[in-house]
């Protein structure tokens, strides 16, 4: 039988509890495949010290399982980040925060050690962009940070009836084809009224666990 989306997702989720070390507190990601992650993590809860969370859904689901979460200001520095992405490059450049969570899952991402990324194929892009762009943005700054985009020749979009965890708004950036993604995401991280944008290239995932039908690949950058 053909394996779905769900399959490949599951796949990869399973071989990254092999990057997570004994007696340490995990750096855990949001979305359908950090999801899997999540379930996967709870069958060795005994092995783990806690998690780190980066949004209440994530958060919900540890605490569901019996996995401690810890705010990142007591759990410190972390070992490991595993989460997806809506997109990734083969130099381990993503686009991320389809789920919205992106100003906490940088800031996680930004604390631990290593980014585990999980991807089923469909994720893997030569060139960002076709997933529209996330960007968190304080919702005074709305309107100006659109036509910012439009500047840059993008099309924004208020993702409509949705607040971030952090009691922002996003909007979803479509039509751009980000050939320079460190150049862009630290240009967007200079517009005030910016939280966070959702390139993740100046801080890159450091393995790719890419789902396939032939069984999961693990991509690093050479
Ligand atoms: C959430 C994210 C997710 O990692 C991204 O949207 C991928 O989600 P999924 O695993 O459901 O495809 O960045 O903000």
């Amino acid at each position: 039988m053909a394996m779905t989306q769900d399959d490949l997702k599951l796949a990869v989720a399973q071989a990254a509890i092999a990057y997570v070390p004994s007696d340490c507190i995990v750096g855990v990601g949001t979305g359908s495949t950090a999801n899997f992650f999540i379930d996967e993590l709870a069958k060795i809860k005994g092995k783990i010290r806690g998690a780190v969370a980066s949004s209440e859904a994530s958060a919900k689901r540890l605490q569901g399982h019996g996995i401690e979460v810890l705010s990142l200001n007591d759990a410190g520095d972390l070992p490991v980040y595993v989460d997806g992405a809506d997109e990734i490059t083969k130099h381990m450049h993503m686009v991320k925060g389809g789920g919205g969570a992106l100003t906490r899952e940088k800031i996680v991402a930004a604390a631990s050690a290593k980014f585990i990324c999980l991807c089923d194929q469909s994720k893997l892009v030569d060139v960002l962009g076709k997933f529209p762009l996330p960007i968190e943005v304080i919702p005074m700054a709305q309107s100006y940070i659109a036509r910012e985009m439009v500047k840059l020749g993008g099309q924004p979009k208020l993702r409509e009836g949705f607040t971030t965890d952090n009691g922002n708004v996003i909007l979803d950036v479509h039509g751009l084809s980000i050939m320079n993604p460190t150049e862009l995401e630290a240009k967007l991280n200079h517009l005030p009224g910016v939280v966070t944008n959702g390139l993740f290239a100046l801080r890159p995932a450091d393995v790719l666990l890419l789902g396939t039908p032939d069984g999961v690949q693990t991509m690093t950058v050479k």
